[in-house]
């Protein structure tokens, strides 16, 4: 697996750490390449459990060089606290290499991301509140503080204050806030320069020799596919491209050195926040995947809307991002209902859809069309080969590769690091 791209193929939360840790065994660096500390990997190791929301998740193994690649926005202070977490528990964090290409997350952002949302009110997209699209916009619009600028005090200095003297404009005049002073933030930030010093290098370059010396490199993507800001459910979306392409701009690789796109799908689906959803249940069939499932965030510990496995979706994203492998995830969770339904198509506006509508206003009046398929209502959490697997369960995750168009390769049947099936 020279260089593999590991996605979420839905709305995110599809258990893409567990993924990633399993396939850091082998992995030699495991880079991040978009997002920030929006994102949570829960990993579970013998009794312990790691959440992480920056750090890749490679970082448990001591031979992976974990890297936050130039298309991530880092919240300095967050990294270091999650460095100083791991340094805490036994985990070396020393490794960890930082792109200086990547934008920093400022103060200002997150007050921006909580007031944008405060204004939205109805249509709040329901953002982590963690700075993340303000960061984004910084990026696009030239104006963003990167990494690198920490090692520059004078630059850095007047890079602040430029730009928070427009911010300030938009925090009091727009957002009804109190404008902030540049001064303790450059002190702040300043401030951890020291301790980034070391890790802050050329990741692209890094990456790049990694893969030509033949290392294991898994690109580690955040949130999925449906929350692409170009190819997902727009605007409820994150601000970055989760999407595979997203590790090479993310990385500064090309997509020739990429041998193999993993797709991550959760056995059902799930959303956090704001936005379109066909096959939500809002019902007591979503409740108890909510429950049975634990779907609450590992960033902001919201509860998670929840419903069966959507086809569509999935199809979509196997085609965005070139998938050519699924793992499916949680398959443990289904074994509590009588039968299992899966969304194979739409229908909206008088129409059907099979391929994942454009339009937003199909999207909003879409009615899943379901397959039912028989569940195996047998606890298969102890389960360690596919072949093992009660024979219903088997027929679903074949189901479920036939309709996506990509062989499931790895399933998951529980949170720990044994509960995962290969298929060879
Ligand atoms: P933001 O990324 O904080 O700007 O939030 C934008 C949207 O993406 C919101 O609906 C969030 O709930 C969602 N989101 C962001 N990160 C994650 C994640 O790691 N898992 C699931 N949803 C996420």
């Amino acid at each position: 697996m020279p260089a593999t791209v590991l996605i979420g193929s839905q709305w995110g939360d599809e258990g893409k750490g567990k993924i990633t840790d399993h396939l850091s065994q082998d992995a030699d660096v495991v880079v991040r390449f978009q997002g920030g500390n929006n994102a949570g990997h829960t990993i579970v190791v013998g009794e312990e459990r790691f959440a992480l929301t920056l750090i890749p998740s490679g970082v448990l193994y001591p031979r992976v060089t974990p890297v936050i690649g130039n298309g991530c926005v880092v919240d300095p202070a967050v990294l270091l606290r999650e460095m100083a977490e791991l340094s805490d528990r036994g985990i070396d964090p020393s490794r960890l290499r930082l792109s200086g290409n990547a934008h920093l997350i400022m103060p200002y952002h997150r007050k921006l991301d909580a007031a944008m949302e405060r204004y939205l009110g109805r249509q709040q997209i329901g953002t982590t509140k963690r700075g993340i699209g303000p960061a984004y916009m910084d990026k696009y619009s030239r104006n963003g503080i990167r990494a690198q600028d920490l090692f520059d005090p004078k630059i850095f200095r007047q890079k602040l204050e430029a730009v928070l003297k427009d911010r300030n404009r938009v925090l009091t005049k727009v957002y009804n806030q109190l404008p902030m002073d540049p001064e303790p933030i450059a002190e702040e930030y300043l401030s951890y320069a020291d301790q980034l010093h070391d890790h802050v290098v050329d990741t692209s370059l890094l990456v790049w020799e990694a893969i030509h010396e033949g290392k294991n490199v898994i690109f580690e993507g955040a949130q999925g596919t449906l929350l692409d800001v170009d190819h997902g459910t727009y605007p409820f979306v994150t601000s970055s491209n989760p999407t595979a392409g997203g590790a090479c701009t993310g990385t500064g690789i090309g997509p020739m050195l990429i041998d193999r796109v993993l797709g991550i799908a959760k056995a059902y689906i799930s959303r956090v926040g704001g936005g379109p959803f066909p096959t939500e249940l809002d019902n007591e069939v979503g409740e108890k995947m909510v429950e049975i499932g634990g779907e609450f965030g590992t960033v902001t510990g919201r509860r998670r809307r929840c419903g069966w496995l959507d086809g569509v979706a999935l199809r979509y994203a196997v085609r965005v991002s070139g998938i050519s492998e699924l793992a499916l995830t949680k398959l443990d969770v289904l074994s509590h209902f009588e039968t299992i339904k899966v969304g194979v198509a739409y229908d909206s506006l008088d129409q059907r859809y099979v391929d994942f509508p454009r339009q937003q206003r199909v999207l909003y009046n879409c009615h899943p069309v379901y397959d039912e398929l028989p569940g195996w209502n047998t606890d298969i959490s102890g389960v360690r080969t596919f072949e093992d697997l009660p024979k219903e369960a088997q027929a679903y995750v074949e189901y479920v590769e036939e309709l996506a168009g990509a062989p499931v390769t790895i399933v998951s049947v529980g949170p720990s690091r044994a509960a995962t099936l290969v298929r060879t």
